[in-house]
Formats: structure tokens, sequence, C-alpha cells
């Protein structure tokens, strides 16, 4: 399990990903098209000896890359904003990403992991969510794009796994935070941050008592490390994510203090099909994985309130960002 392939290694949490296998001793190829991703998440592991990026697109096979043990198939645009500014393209990616990773995976033996996400529970109607929950999502509306391309996926991992016996993992990641965001790709956590360092209002859609749960970067790398090194068959899927729960005010008002800034809140219309509730069940990864999330919410987003205020004085100073 030493020679890794990282799918979407560049992006924000591959490059936590990356970082995790690095100091464990794998030896890491990061493969990415920079869709959504950048060369400073990993900016810090371009000299390293068993570390190596490789300049490719998911959508096509997948056949140049040397002997694998593992892949981690995380490529795909994760904010709303990235993946519904071209639906289709989320789709294919989803879809030929998927099989593409895993026939690399099947002719080399190797072990894969799915990044799918807390997306396939669409708007749930049970609270907290389970893994057996079925879901409850429109296959047409704005986010259809991400949540059925991510469903697609998760059955081809299934499909792939009955057929041919590939070793498959599938971790449904619920919302996860940190340094090395995009800073303008619409994720709240960056949004309210950088709004709040900024001086701007916090915007919030809706009247902000919908809930989220958020999971630090380092926790949810963990957490994917963990659930790909489980020995044995693991094929079920395995929520990863912390189950504390806030309301988007919550999340502002914590942020607002954090930073140190007056801020007024700015509200907005709900888009369409956003959930109102979400919060992981994670008993199945506590016991299987022996993982729980370690960052609280307050440290969490102290540590990427200095990444941001780090990066925007850099971007004034036109300085490259140190991660
Ligand atoms: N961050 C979260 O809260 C979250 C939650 C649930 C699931 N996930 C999943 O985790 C994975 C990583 O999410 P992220 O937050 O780091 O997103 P991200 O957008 O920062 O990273 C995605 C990476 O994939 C690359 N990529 C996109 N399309 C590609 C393609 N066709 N070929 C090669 N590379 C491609 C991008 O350039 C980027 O580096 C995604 O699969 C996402 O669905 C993330």
């Amino acid at each position: 399990m030493n020679r890794i392939l990282v799918t979407g290694g560049a992006g924000f949490v591959g490059s936590f990903l990356c970082d995790a296998l690095i100091s464990r001793g794998a030896s890491v190829v990061c493969l990415d098209n920079f869709h959504t991703g950048c060369h400073e998440n990993i900016a810090h592991l371009l000299g390293h000896p068993r570390f190596r990026l490789v300049s490719g697109d998911v959508e096509r096979p997948l056949d140049w890359l040397g002997q694998i043990d593992c892949i981690y198939h995380l490529a795909c645009p994760a904010s709303p904003r990235h993946y519904q500014a071209d639906p289709v393209r989320t789709m294919r990616t989803c879809v030929l990403g998927a099989i593409n990773a895993l026939d690399l995976a099947r002719r080399h033996g190797a072990r894969i992991l799915l990044a799918s996400t807390s997306e396939i529970y669409g708007n749930p109607l049970c609270h907290p969510q389970r893994e057996d929950y079925l879901g409850n999502v429109n296959c047409f509306g704005p986010r259809a794009c991400y949540d059925e391309g991510k469903r697609a996926a998760e059955t081809l991992f299934h499909d792939y796994h009955r057929m041919y016996g590939v070793d498959i993992r599938v971790a449904r990641i619920f919302n996860t935070y940190g340094p090395r965001m995009a800073e303008d790709d619409g994720r709240v956590v960056s949004n309210f941050i950088v709004q709040a360092l900024r001086g701007q209002p916090i915007t919030i859609y809706g009247d902000g008592l919908q809930t989220r749960c958020f999971c630090f970067a380092t926790d949810l790398a963990e957490g994917l490390v963990r659930l790909m090194m489980h020995p044995g068959e693991l094929p079920q899927p395995v929520n990863l994510g912390n189950p504390a729960e806030f309301t988007m005010r919550e999340l502002a008002q914590k942020i607002i203090r954090i930073v140190g800034r007056d801020a007024i809140i700015d509200f907005h219309d709900l888009p369409q099909d956003d959930p109102t509730r979400r919060r992981p069940d994670i008993t199945l990864a506590q016991e299987t994985l022996g993982w729980q999330p370690q960052v609280a919410l307050e440290d969490g987003l102290t540590r990427t309130a200095a990444y941001f205020s780090a990066a925007l004085a850099a971007q004034e100073l036109h300085l490259p960002i140190a991660v």
C-alpha cells in the first residue's frame, strides 16, 4: 500500500491527503487538471523525493502511471459555484472519472477509494444521516449534476466490486473546511471568513437557522487514510464528518468573534434544493476505523481565518501564498 495515486490531489482536500500520505512514508502521484485545484496547495511537496505531480484529466483513460497499490479518487469540483458552472462537465467528471479510475484499479489490482459526499442524501428526511438512508434527491435540480453524479459514481464502484472483484472503499464526506479552500468558491466557511476579514456584510441564505456540521481538513484526511488502510473488505459507504451541528447564524457569530471585527449579516433567498439539516451519524467510522474528529470548530476556524488573513495580505502585496 505504498505507491499511491491521488486524483484531484491539488485540490483543497487532496492536498491535505497528500500531506498525510507523505508523512506516513508513502510514494504519492498526484494527478490533477487544475480545474479547481492550484499549484500553491502542493507547492511545499513539489521537491519531495516521494511526491510526483502529473497533469492529467480523469475524463480520459489513465494508463501511463506506473505501478500503483491504491487510488484515492477525489477529482471532481466540490463547491456548488464550480460544479454548477458546467453541469454537463461535472456529470462527465463524476461518471467517466469513476470508470477510468476503476479501470486503472482493476488493471493494477489496486484498492480504490471514492470521495463521495453527503449530497448523496439530498435534503434528508431523516436525521442524523446514517449510511443506510437512501436519500431525498431532486434528479433535475441545479445541484443534481453533482448529487446524481456522485450517486452514479457510487453505483459504478459497487458494480466493479460485484462484477470484477475490485477492492473498493466509499467515503461519504460531509462539509469539510480549512486552510487552502479557494477564497472565491462560495463555500460557507471561506465566504464568511473572507467577508469578515474584508469588513463586508456576512451573506446568509435563508433565515440562517439551517444547520451544517464542519469537519477540519486534517481530521478528514486521517479518516480517509484509515478507511483505505482498514484490513479486509469494506465496500459499504462510510460517513466521514464532524457530528457537531451548528446553524449558519452560529457559524457567522463565531467567525465574527474570531476575526475580531464588527460585521452585519445580510440575509438572501435560500438557493433551490439547499438542504435544511445535515449531520452525519459516524457510528460506523468510530466502530470500524476507530476514527472521530479531533479539531473543535473554534480551533479549526481560528487556523482557517489565519490562513485567509495571510492569503489576502499576500494578494495585496502580490506575494505567493505560504501553505
Ligand atoms: N470539501 C468538502 O466539503 C467535500 C464534501 C464532500 C465531498 N467532497 C469530495 O472530495 C473531493 C475533493 O473535494 P475538494 O473540496 O478538495 O474540492 P476541490 O475542488 O478543491 O478539489 C477537486 C480537485 O479535483 C481536480 N479535478 C477536477 N476535475 C478533474 C478532472 N476531470 N481531472 C483531474 N482533476 C480534476 C481539481 O482541479 C481539484 O484539484 C471531491 O470529489 C468532492 O466531491 C468534498
